[in-house]
């Protein structure tokens, strides 16, 4: 049979774009910050359980029946659901999902191209002014970058699978693993990186509350890249001959110690320059935290290695950022672009062209929300507080939409596409079943559908009433 899309070259292709798609400013950032403001060893404990017991299942479910029906997910939800229309809402969700976090993704990214430029170019001082960050994402120059950005995505994309997704992460993920080790290397080495590493490890459980259950899952969820169609769409891009319980063992491995690492690189940084950071000043924005500290930690180093290697670490920083973003910012639109070009007449390209030009649009006017555009600024209001367009974004996007795609696609699961084809389509290879394969068969119907519909229900309660 003729496989209706290019596929992945090799398991481990299939692995690095995968990896390329989950490690990305959720691994770098939000799982660092959350971590640290809410109970450290803790948090992680949480975390890892729920990596384990709730996001394995269902990345598997979704590998697995984008593989089996080929499709990506309006096509899988059509094959499976049937006609009744309800279905049809379902898979269409996880089409949007991630075209709307490509709106806001874009606009950081595109804050760290310019940060990126901006240090290769020794002006390193300039963004640790306290002010800087404040003015630079209001800047009319902004635009040029936002242009660099699609740029790079197009030329990603209009490569294909093969030639563009999966070449560039086999390139780009290997160098982002060792500059992030190189990293955590050099910060445990500053004097009182021990007192960050402490407190990041440290279990701390009286900070554990119901919003710090439902914002660990919501971090899980988002940085396995889950709940949104991504993986339904690369599991179609698998070969049959793939191993695929090890590949999605491997992926949610190296997402969860990217995350990790990023933890150990920043906080003990951040510990190491500021002995007395009171940990709660890092919750007011997650993102903020690496334009706003980091160049000024990089500024504190200039006494110890001079302008210029301090000037390099702040690349090396940012160059990690980027790379990180722009592989996930391909997956992405990936998902988008796939789904247009399988449901109309458009070709890929075309298909392609028309996602990215909508999306920058939009990604555009979020970029406004920050005092340029009034309209956009002062969007809306709920739950007693005033919400930019960017904000309403996020916290649809981000912290309530993905458990209920999940939830979801459990129900399809169960009810449409039966826990047997499930197990029958995860021991195609390797032939017999280990652990992994029969938890996943007893916690699509057990686990994963109840922890996703209560984490959904009381995050909506508490997010917009
Ligand atoms: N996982 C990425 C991160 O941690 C973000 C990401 C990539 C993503 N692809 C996605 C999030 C698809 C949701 C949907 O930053």
């Amino acid at each position: 049979m003729h496989a209706k899309h290019e596929q992945f070259s090799s398991k481990l292709g299939f692995i690095m774009a995968a990896a390329g798609s989950a490690v990305g400013i959720g691994n770098l950032v939000g799982f660092p910050v959350n971590a640290a403001k809410n109970g450290g060893g803790a948090f992680l404990l949480i975390y890892l359980l729920f990596v384990v017991l709730v996001c394995m299942p269902l990345l598997l479910s979704e590998l697995s029946i984008g593989r089996s029906t080929g499709e990506g997910p309006l096509g899988a939800f059509r094959k499976v659901g049937g006609s009744n229309k309800l279905w049809l809402l379902g898979g269409l969700l996880p089409v949007l999902t991630p075209f709307m976090i490509g709106v806001f993704y874009t606009v950081i990214t595109v804050w760290i191209l310019g940060y990126l430029i901006i240090s290769v170019s020794g002006g390193l001082q300039q963004l640790a002014q306290p002010e800087y960050f404040g003015q630079f994402i209001n800047a009319d120059n902004l635009i040029a970058y936002q242009a660099g950005v699609i740029g790079v995505v197009l030329l990603i994309l209009f490569g294909g699978v093969r030639d563009g997704i999966e070449r560039t992460a086999r390139y780009l993920m290997p160098a982002l693993f060792l500059m992030l080790l190189g990293l955590v290397v050099f910060v445990l080495t500053l004097e009182g990186a021990a007192k960050g590493v402490q407190f990041y490890l440290q279990p701390d459980f009286s900070r554990i509350s119901i919003d710090v259950i439902n914002g660990a899952l919501s971090q899980a969820f988002f940085s396995l890249s889950l709940g949104t169609g991504v993986l339904i769409m690369y599991g179609a891009y698998l070969r049959k001959t793939d191993d695929l319980p090890s590949s999605g063992r491997f992926l949610a491995l190296a997402d969860t110690s990217v995350a990790f690492f990023a933890g150990l690189m920043t906080i003990p940084a951040i510990f190491a320059i500021y002995p007395d950071t009171d940990p709660a000043s890092l919750s007011s924005s997650s993102v903020s935290l690496i334009f706003s500290f980091f160049p000024k930690i990089f500024m504190e180093m200039v006494p110890l290695l001079g302008y210029q290697s301090a000037s390099a670490l702040a690349v090396i920083f940012f160059a990690l950022a980027f790379i990180a973003a722009i592989t996930s910012l391909v997956s992405i639109f990936e998902v988008p672009t796939a789904s247009l070009a399988d449901e109309t007449p458009l070709t890929r390209r075309q298909s392609l062209l028309i996602t990215v030009a909508l999306a920058s649009g939009l990604s555009f006017a979020a970029s406004l929300s920050f005092g340029k555009s009034q309209f956009l600024t002062e969007f809306v209001s709920y739950a007693g507080q005033m919400k930019s367009f960017f904000d309403v974004l996020v916290d649809l996007f981000y912290d309530t939409v993905l458990p209920v795609n999940g939830f979801i696609l459990c129900l399809l699961i169960l009810w449409r596409w039966k826990i047997r084809q499930l197990s029958d389509e995860l021991s195609i290879q390797p032939a017999s079943q280990g652990w992994l394969e029969r938890y996943t068969a007893f916690a699509m119907v057990w686990v994963v559908p109840w922890v996703l519909l209560f984490v959904a229900a009381s995050t909506i309660h508490s997010k917009f009433f």
